[in-house]
């Protein structure tokens, strides 16, 4: 946002915030800080000129409080100032008072008191009840996972100023440019028309800019759009640390059951989802828990049922993996209990019930070209993990204070936003006459590489230089309509849309070189390097003579695209379905060794071999590999969202958050990509990789489990993510820790 040049006269807008998590205003007195110097005004809801309103699926959330307070850090006013240090001034002088009212924070106990957001959810296949009563061995326990902070570089914002005809346009550090559009044009009252917002690039969303970017652009379109000035709203880190949702910690019950052979035979679940005080995000993610509640495995008979809480803490949003994390969790949680119960490797368990092509989803859709036991095998082998396991058994022999643990953690993630009417794309090509082309999609650049396969697309295309190729800002007035760019979906979709948009060009090119050199109808032109090429031979065309000859004959050089993932469908009465255009499978054998008398511990290496289809990219795919994975390590072993009872952010700053550094990554990151025929329903069958590699992250959590374990068989720990270092320490010596 800060790279963006200002216009003159711009207004600093900051948030006043709820200082309570839950209760009735019963006094809000701000007159005197609204008659300060440099204050212009001071918003409340009453100023709203729309609907108070910024609920994206449900509609239950204000912008501005208006009677009660949901949660510590909700908007409550707006403080509009000529410059930020009279907003902080101003911001001490308000007065509020609120009668507090009970406050939750506990999903369970937001369920007890019947506190849902949407309503639950419940995938079934087969007949759990009559498969339990067939098992050998059934294990039952509660699996906890907590919350993560996106983190972004860049923290929210948006910088907004009038335009014509009573109209706004927005700079937002969104990842869902149409989202915030669609929620100012409601909050100001005027037609989405109205409102244009432009996305450059992001510091980072991580799924934190989905949803929750929208609240800032409104009130920065607000500000701009009633007072006709330019106004800019960014909230400083621990504003944002504060204010914002984050991922939804859950908590799960399982009960997993086994025939003699070690088969799966029945799981069920049900997930207490912490959704926080508003809807937002969490009943989209609540779907994806369902839908990886299973991660790789076949099991006949399931039934998992999943809430979603209403608690007095800021909304939980997305956050990579969309509550597919926290689904595997739980089913990692079960298989590692019985394992630890029955006295045999996990990993044992794990291949064996290892899904394979025709095994039934429990949502329906039949699974196909499956790599889930093609990367395992790799694994095995090509790191040896049989000879990792003496080795460590070996280690663990010979050191007292020194414990070593190894995990395998298998992945299958589902590509395509479960909402399927989600998963369609524009794009915008203009050829221009002296051959340039400027390329427009709805894809927002957030670090992730998008751009990059973007450009990748339209040179390859054409058979042109990228620098023939510029990539304009994501916009609204240019492409409209768009899904946000999320799911590990973006590339697929809008290099699909941008495929089309190029390809109806090209079209009209080769058709006009065609008649202009009298060739046949069924001649084959084609463009390499930017030499136009007919039969297999160079003509005196290059791409700029066509472009210019074409343009002089009125061929039209610009075109929209579309995409719309087809195949995909689901029922959400029978909750049975094909939701997921394609799945990407791997598995990762992670290493620690856990300093007991410490508590600490490293990751000594992480080796992955995933697949990436046929990757269009290695660089950015290794980089979201490597990301994804020390990020996933973060949320379970050391990023620990803390609230206290009355709903405060205890974790509110880098400083009592702690998130991976240089130091966290595992001395070894070995990522093998098993190159596969990718699928077509991926952009040149390169499959999406935003998203998937953080669940590899999940195996540092049992690996440090093992090690614990390893030093004391008899701890009582359970399966509480993250295990810090403390709780380790904890775990450890727990007769001690009292
Ligand atoms: N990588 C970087 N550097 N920054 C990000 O914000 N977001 C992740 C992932 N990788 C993110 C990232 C999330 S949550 C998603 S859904 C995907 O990128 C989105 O981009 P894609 O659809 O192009 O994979
Ligand atoms: N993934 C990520 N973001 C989303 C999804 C999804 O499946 N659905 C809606 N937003
Ligand atoms: Mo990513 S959580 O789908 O933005």
């Amino acid at each position: 946002m800060d790279d963006i040049p200002v216009m003159e006269g711009m207004l600093y807008v900051k948030v006043f915030d709820s200082p309570v998590a839950h209760g009735k205003i019963v006094n809000l007195d701000f007159v005197a800080a609204e008659q300060m110097e440099n204050i212009v005004k001071i918003f409340s809801y009453k100023d709203v000129p729309g609907e108070n309103q910024i609920g994206g699926i449900i509609p239950d959330e204000p912008l501005l409080a208006d009677h009660e307070v949901h949660f510590r850090g909700q908007p409550v006013l707006l403080i509009v100032a000529e410059n930020e240090d009279a907003a902080e001034e101003a911001c001490k002088r308000i007065k509020i008072e609120i009668d507090p009212l009970p406050v939750i924070t506990d999903p369970r106990e937001a369920f007890i008191q019947g506190k849902l957001l949407s309503p639950s959810r419940k995938f079934e296949m087969g007949d759990t009840k009559n498969a339990f009563s067939n098992c050998v061995h059934i294990f039952e326990g509660q699996a906890v996972s907590g919350g993560q902070e996106q983190l972004y570089l860049e923290t929210q914002g948006a910088y907004a100023y009038p335009t014509e005809h009573d109209s706004v346009k927005i700079f937002s550090s969104t990842q869902g440019p149409t989202q915030v559009q669609r929620t100012v044009a409601r909050v100001l009252g005027v037609g989405m028309n109205k409102v244009e917002v432009d996305v450059p690039r992001l510091g980072g969303g991580f799924g934190g800019k989905e949803d929750q970017a929208s609240a800032w652009g409104a009130m920065a379109a607000m500000v701009a759009w009633k007072l006709k000035r330019p106004a800019k709203c960014i909230p400083h880190r621990m504003e944002d640390m504060r204010m914002t949702g984050k991922r939804n910690p859950y908590s799960s019950d399982y009960k997993i059951g086994f025939d003699a052979d070690l088969k799966i035979m029945a799981y069920e679940a049900v997930f207490y989802q912490n959704g926080g005080a508003a809807a937002d995000l969490s009943p989209a993610i609540l779907e994806r828990t369902l839908f990886h509640a299973t991660n790789s495995y076949h099991i006949p008979h399931v039934m998992i049922t999943a809430h979603s809480c209403k608690t007095n803490l800021p909304p939980n949003t997305a956050f990579r993996g969309f509550g597919g994390p926290q689904g595997m969790f739980v089913i990692e949680s079960a298989i590692d209990h019985a394992a630890k119960a029955l006295q045999v490797h996990k990993d044992t368990i794990q291949r064996k019930n290892m899904m394979d092509n025709g095994d039934e989803f429990p949502y329906g859709q039949i699974v196909t070209e499956c790599q889930s036991k093609h990367c395992w095998d790799e694994v095995m082998e090509r790191y040896e993990v049989g000879a990792a396991k003496k080795e460590i058994e070996n280690f663990n022999q010979q050191n007292h204070f020194y414990k070593k643990g190894l995990s395998l953690m298998p992945v299958c993630f589902g590509i395509s936003f479960t909402n399927t009417m989600m998963n369609q794309a524009r794009a915008l090509v203009h050829v221009y006459s002296d051959g340039t082309v400027a390329v427009s999609t709805g894809a927002v650049e957030m670090g992730q590489g998008v751009n990059s396969k973007m450009l990748q697309v339209a040179a390859n295309c054409f058979g042109i230089s990228h620098s023939k190729i510029k990539l304009e800002t994501t916009n609204t007035t240019r492409v409209a309509n768009t899904s946000p760019s999320a799911a590990s979906s973006t590339a697929d979709l809008n290099g699909k849309a941008l495929l089309d948009a190029c390809n109806q060009v090209k079209e009209r090119l080769f058709a006009f070189i065609k008649t202009q050199l009298a060739a046949n109808e069924d001649a084959v032109v084609d463009i390499k390097e930017e030499v136009v090429f007919i039969n297999n031979e160079a003509s005196a065309f290059n791409w700029k003579s066509l472009v210019q000859q074409a343009f002089m004959k009125r061929v039209n050089l610009s075109a929209k695209g579309h995409y719309a993932t087809p195949v995909i469908n689901f029922d959400k009465t029978t909750e049975k379905g094909h939701p997921f255009a394609y799945h990407v499978y791997g598995t990762a054998l992670t290493m620690v060794t856990v300093d007991c008398i410490r508590g600490t511990y490293d990751i000594d290496a992480v080796k992955v071999v995933h697949d990436f289809g046929s990757s269009m990219n290695r660089a950015v795919d290794l980089g979201q590999c490597e990301g994804g994975i020390v990020q996933g390590i973060g949320w379970m072993t050391m990023e620990e969202v803390i609230y206290n009872d009355e709903g405060k952010l205890l974790s509110n700053a880098l400083s009592t958050y702690k998130i991976p550094d240089i130091y966290a990554v595992p001395q070894i990151l070995d990522i093998q990509f098993l190159n596969t025929d990718g699928n077509e329903l991926a952009i040149f069958r390169s499959k999406a990789v935003g998203e998937p590699p953080l669940m590899y992250g999940i195996g540092a959590y049992f690996a440090i489990r093992n090690a614990v374990l390893a030093f004391n068989p008899s701890s009582p720990i359970g399966y509480d993510a993250p295990i810090t270092p403390e709780k380790v320490l904890m775990a450890l010596y727990p007769h001690t820790s009292k």
